[in-house]
């Protein structure tokens, strides 16, 4: 893997879940439901009628996944706060017992060496909330920041990394335009208003950490996707840039300052709820970008078809590498997202917060699980991390999505993405090969980055 040696001294490590996605115990120690109870609860939302009624049990189990990212050697954990858990309501009284779960985890990752990063919300907001309007009521937004300071105010004396959103464009558009994910409407007239709030509430809620945590580091984290024409038709080449506006500007130009895109309003036709004031608070300076890189995809103009009227064509060559999931694999990809961000965007600090692929994982007859799929995936795409980086994008970690296999949302629990297998009927984990390559990978750079300082540091002319 020569092309890490580009990555940077002290690179980040590490490994991301999020709370509906593994904890299970959904009605424990005074959570209340999210979102995602009440739409995985509802027939036909979630392949095989899968809940994260249990999921991997990570809240009783957390000691052992310690010891799993331990055993990887992992520098860091990106986990999620569930705000059913700290704020039931979604706004009003704190639950200290929800609270406390998360104190122990930080206190255990810490002695463990394990840097958190806490993701303020990953999806599932209180059922509480969506009841009064959701993302489409403004104030969502506010309830967010509230909830932030509480979780800063509690864990920010040992949590130095912040994300406040994870992947606003999924919560908005799947979930309020698509109505594949909760709260699983489909409606532009809610999802547009749902965005903007979305991104106002990520702008409070990271003054409210700022404020609760002096030194502080903040960031949002979006899935970004390269967007190629499926032929070089003008009516594709329109609908990619449409496509490009729908998942990637609408999210990245808000943030950094340049307002929401024209050329998208034009296309929703709808008017944003925008208050004055509010693109300041939702350009808050950040202190990092997160991206999230699965797949690129391919664009072709759907005229009839729902907004942005463009759709993913389907179209690429035959022999073209995908996942279980039909997610192409093209680890460029990534390596242009990186670059596009520090070029376009001038991010300043870039990590990768999510990158996996999704295989039908089961133990061979040796009881090991063996997923070559995901190991090429994995080192295909560190190695475009290192090229990226080479191109000058400032990328200061990686976290692998996921540590483990778990609730993967409106696929339920047969698509896999863990570097660890969970056998859903006793709970067993088991290191996959490509937890055990991550490992190596892990333990080779920081060795290759440790002699080569030694070597940096022999060869300076002695001082005295
Ligand atoms: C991302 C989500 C994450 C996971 C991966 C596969 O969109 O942030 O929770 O489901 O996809």
């Amino acid at each position: 893997m020569d092309d890490l040696s580009m990555l940077p001294d002290g690179f980040t490590w590490g490994v991301a879940t999020s709370a509906y996605q593994i904890e299970g115990a959904v009605a424990e120690d005074g959570r209340s439901p999210s979102i995602w109870d009440t739409f995985s609860h509802t027939p036909g939302k979630v392949a095989g009628g899968d809940t994260g009624d249990v999921a991997c049990d990570s809240y009783h189990r957390w000691p052992e996944d310690l010891g799993l990212m331990k055993d990887l050697g992992v520098g860091a954990y990106r986990f999620s706060v569930a705000w059913p858990r700290v704020v039931p309501g979604g706004r009003g009284p704190v639950n200290q017992a929800g609270l406390d779960y998360y104190d122990r985890l930080v206190d255990a990752l810490l002695a463990a060496g394990i840097s958190p990063f806490a993701t303020l919300f990953h999806w599932d907001l209180p059922q509480a909330l969506q009841d009064r309007g959701g993302w489409a009521a403004r104030d969502t937004a506010a309830a967010l920041a509230d909830y932030a300071a509480v979780v800063a105010g509690r864990l920010g004396d040992r949590v130095t990394n912040w994300v406040t959103v994870n992947e606003p464009r999924c919560a908005a558009w799947i979930g309020h335009l698509e109505g594949r994910h909760a709260p699983g409407l489909a409606d532009i007239d809610v999802a547009v208003p749902a965005s903007f709030h979305l991104l106002l509430g990520h702008g409070l809620a990271t003054q409210a950490v700022r404020a609760a945590v002096p030194g502080a580091r903040v960031g949002l984290v979006n899935v970004l996707h390269t967007c190629e024409a499926a032929s070089d038709r003008p009516e594709d080449v329109a609908a990619t840039a449409r496509f490009d506006g729908h998942v990637n500007r609408w999210w990245l130009d808000p943030i950094a300052g340049r307002g929401f895109p024209a050329d998208m309003q034009r296309v929703y036709g709808i008017d944003l709820p925008e208050r004055a004031g509010d693109l300041e608070v939702i350009a808050s300076p950040l202190d990092f970008l997160g991206a999230n890189y699965y797949s690129p995809v391919v664009i072709a103009d759907d005229p009839g078809g729902p907004v942005p009227y463009a759709r993913e064509a389907g179209v690429s060559p035959d022999g073209v590498a995908r996942t279980m999931l039909g997610w192409e694999i093209r680890a460029a990809g990534l390596e242009q997202v990186l670059v596009r961000l520090s070029e376009e965007y001038g991010a300043r600090e870039l990590y990768v917060t999510e990158n996996g692929s999704a295989w039908p994982d089961q133990p061979g007859p040796d009881g090991q699980v063996h997923d070559p799929g995901r190991v090429r995936y994995l080192e295909e795409h560190l190695a475009a991390c290192g090229r990226a980086v080479q191109r000058g994008a400032p990328l200061a970690g990686y976290f692998a999505w996921s540590l483990l296999d778990n609730f993967e949302w409106d696929y339920g629990y047969d698509a896999r993405f863990g570097l660890v297998y969970v056998d859903y009927g006793t709970q067993q984990r088991v290191v996959k090969d490509s937890g055990r390559r991550y490992a190596e990978i892990i333990a080779g750079q920081r060795q290759a980055a440790f002699r080569a300082e030694a070597t940096r540091r022999e060869a300076e002319p002695l001082t005295g």
